[in-house]
């Protein structure tokens, strides 16, 4: 979402050159459209002011903000708007004009139809959500919450079903990001916000891998077919598939109705493919919508232009190869479902990314969007009265290094899950790109870990990585992870050698790396505080770094210092936004 780019950025580059580039603003804005220049001047004011401060970034949001919307209320036509919002991402980011002109031509119908139609927008509003780790205060924010259901008469070990002692194999595919235009051989360091599709590069070295690359750039097909076809002829017993979201690229200001829905079709026709007897349970990502990151509430006319039901009846259709009809009514409501995988065991998959705070209609409502928390509680519940248990699929989590979850949103579901913690043995996420997990700990007091949630990291190289699949093994009793193995390959080796195959190898198991006996709560918990041990210098939390972008050469070489593994280990148990802002 360009507006919080553009904000994002006016507040990381706080250099005479922006100075001068807001003088220019203000200059052009002056002549074009008087009324918004005096919220111009302000924040060109408040851009010495706001490093640390921040009231101030709350200050300068609100007054950006308040331009923009000011400038439609003196009832400025589209064209007006779009030049105006096209001039601020020109002159803040480093977009450059393609990605600009791209994302205003895309974002704008939203933009308009958001200040049109809520007609006591308040800039405040904006800030409070998009500036959220600042804690920017909305007076008039929608404030709401689940009642969570009185505990029912313990059954949660009413099912035994099976009597073998194998294990289910569970593979998990995470972040894709397939940029069909990725071209070998372009530029890889380009003045885009995502390269390797064109362009020759200045220095050899910036040319563009065949396999992929580490700098701005997503995936290559060829290297999707790749991973599919060594997973097919590896891993021969697997039992079913996650796959946890974000198909479509980086270039988020060139998507389309029409190009979005081939590169989701294309996936989902290459996991059929790949895997004809196997059921994929999929959810679906911030990048899939169009514009990216937007879902539009279900309180906006489905036949309006801005409304992203396309994406949830396409979700419908491509998914019914898979999963029960009975899933139909929810993947149309809101994206999510559930689904009784055999009896005593159910996988719930949700659309969490209707709480990414870039998604912009979050603006107009910010509230239990289509009725999926409240939903969630009540298949967990009748999950807990039937002693079911209860994996749950989860594109964004519930909370992440860069506070992507809405507050209010975060603060609920970490409530549903403490709540549910008996029946809900596990969570998958993916959108972070990063392998990482987190616990939920009771409360406060940090005594007990009633819950785990698991990060699939991400095929996509983006930005750094090695790419990645994961195979988690399921006790067939109690559904609980019992351990996972993380398969990845070198890509500078990769590169070196374009003409072989890359080299996939199995990088970690989590139980032998961690030295654990299994994969409980408890040996978690106490997982979780050797990490803390040792004032940061500790061997474990080493391996986590090395592990978390899987062994990547870019980031060995950049390494982690003690305000890095602070943090890392900080957010293991910040599960919630107001934990993550202050690791
Ligand atoms: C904008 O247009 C509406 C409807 O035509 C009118 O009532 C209002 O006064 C106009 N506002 C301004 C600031 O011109
Ligand atoms: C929201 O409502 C809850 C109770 O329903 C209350 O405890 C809380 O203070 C409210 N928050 C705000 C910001 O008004
Ligand atoms: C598993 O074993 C128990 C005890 O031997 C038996 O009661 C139960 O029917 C068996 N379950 C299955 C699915 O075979
Ligand atoms: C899929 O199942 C069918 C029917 O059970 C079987 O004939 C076929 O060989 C299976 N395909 C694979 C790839 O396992
Ligand atoms: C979408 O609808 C709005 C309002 O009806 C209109 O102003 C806008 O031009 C439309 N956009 C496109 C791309 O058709
Ligand atoms: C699934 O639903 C469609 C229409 O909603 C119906 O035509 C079809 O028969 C249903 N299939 C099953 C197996 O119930
Ligand atoms: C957390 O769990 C511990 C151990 O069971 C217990 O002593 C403590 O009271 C619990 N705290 C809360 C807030 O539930
Ligand atoms: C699930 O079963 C495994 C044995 O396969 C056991 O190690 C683990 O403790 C059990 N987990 C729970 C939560 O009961
Ligand atoms: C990856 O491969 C390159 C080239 O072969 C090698 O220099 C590098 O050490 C390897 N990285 C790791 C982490 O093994
Ligand atoms: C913490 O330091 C002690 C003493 O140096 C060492 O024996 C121990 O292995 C360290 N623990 C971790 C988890 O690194
Ligand atoms: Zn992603
Ligand atoms: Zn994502």
């Amino acid at each position: 979402m360009y507006l919080l780019k553009v904000l994002v950025l006016i507040l990381s580059t706080i250099e005479i050159c922006v100075g001068l580039k807001t003088e220019n603003l203000i200059q052009r804005t002056l002549t074009n459209s008087p009324l918004v220049a005096p919220h111009l001047i302000e924040a060109s004011r408040q851009l010495n002011q706001i490093k640390d401060d921040p009231d101030s970034a709350c200050m300068l949001c609100q007054q950006v903000i308040s331009g923009i919307i000011s400038l439609r209320r003196s009832n400025s036509t589209k064209d007006v708007m779009m030049d105006y919002l096209n001039q601020l991402c020109v002159l803040y980011t480093d977009w450059g004009e393609d990605g600009c002109k791209g994302r205003t031509d895309i974002e704008t119908d939203t933009i308009l139809f958001i200040i049109d139609n809520k007609k006591d927008l308040q800039p405040a509003r904006f800030c409070s959500i998009y500036f959220q780790s600042y804690n920017c205060e909305d007076p008039n924010a929608d404030n709401w919450s689940i009642p969570l259901p009185d505990y029912a008469a313990n059954v949660a070990s009413k099912y035994v079903y099976q009597n073998d002692t194998d294990s289910v194999q569970i593979l998990q595919i995470t972040d894709v990001h397939l940029d069909p235009l990725y071209s070998p051989g372009s530029n890889a360091k380009c003045s885009e916000p995502l390269c390797c599709d064109s362009g020759v590069p200045a220095n050899p070295e910036d040319a563009a891998g065949y396999w992929g690359d580490y700098k701005v750039c997503d995936m290559p097909w060829h290297t999707m077919e790749n991973m599919m076809e060594r997973i097919r002829e590896k891993h021969k017993h697997i039992d079913w598939i996650y796959f946890t979201g974000d198909i479509v690229s980086h270039r988020s200001w060139a998507t389309s109705v029409q190009s979005n829905t081939e590169s989701i079709k294309l996936m989902f026709t290459l996991l059929e493919k790949t895997f004809p007897n196997k059921t994929v349970f999929p959810i679906l990502g911030n990048h899939e919508a169009h514009p990216a990151d937007f879902y539009s509430p279900d309180t906006v006319d489905k036949t309006s232009n801005v409304s992203t039901q396309w994406l949830l009846d396409l979700a419908a259709d491509e998914w019914s190869r898979w999963l029960p009809n009975a899933t139909q009514s929810t993947i149309r409501k809101g994206g999510y479902y559930t689904v009784l995988v055999k009896p005593g065991f159910r996988i719930v998959a949700l659309n969490s990314n209707v709480c990414f705070i870039s998604n912009l209609w979050l603006i107009y409502e910010n509230l239990d969007t289509f009725g999926q928390l409240q939903w969630l509680v009540n298949v967990l519940s009748q999950a807990e009265k039937n002693g079911e248990k209860v994996h749950i699929l989860s594109h964004v989590p519930s909370s992440d290094d860069i506070n992507s979850c809405v507050k209010i949103w975060s603060k609920e579901f970490r409530k549903i899950v403490l709540r549910f913690s008996d029946t809900i043995v596990a969570q998958f996420n993916g959108h972070t790109h990063m392998d990482e997990f987190k616990l939920y700990f009771n409360a406060s007091d940090m005594t007990e870990v009633k819950n785990v949630a698991y990060n699939g990291a991400s095929f996509a190289t983006f930005v750094g990585s090695n790419p990645d699949y994961r195979i988690y093994e399921v006790d067939n009793n109690n559904m609980s992870v019992t351990d996972y193995s993380q398969y990845t390959f070198n890509l500078t080796q990769a590169n070196s050698n374009a003409k072989s195959y890359p080299e996939w190898y199995k990088l970690y198991s989590f139980k032998e790396t961690y030295g654990l006996p299994d994969l409980t709560h408890k040996s978690l918990e106490k997982l979780y505080w050797q990490m803390t041990m040792n004032n940061s210098d500790n061997a474990l939390v080493d391996t986590y770094f090395k592990l978390m972008y899987r062994n990547s050469d870019v980031y060995n070489k950049a390494g982690c210092d003690r305000k890095c593994k602070k943090k890392l280990v900080c957010l293991i148990a910040a599960v919630e936004t107001t934990e993550s802002v202050y690791c």
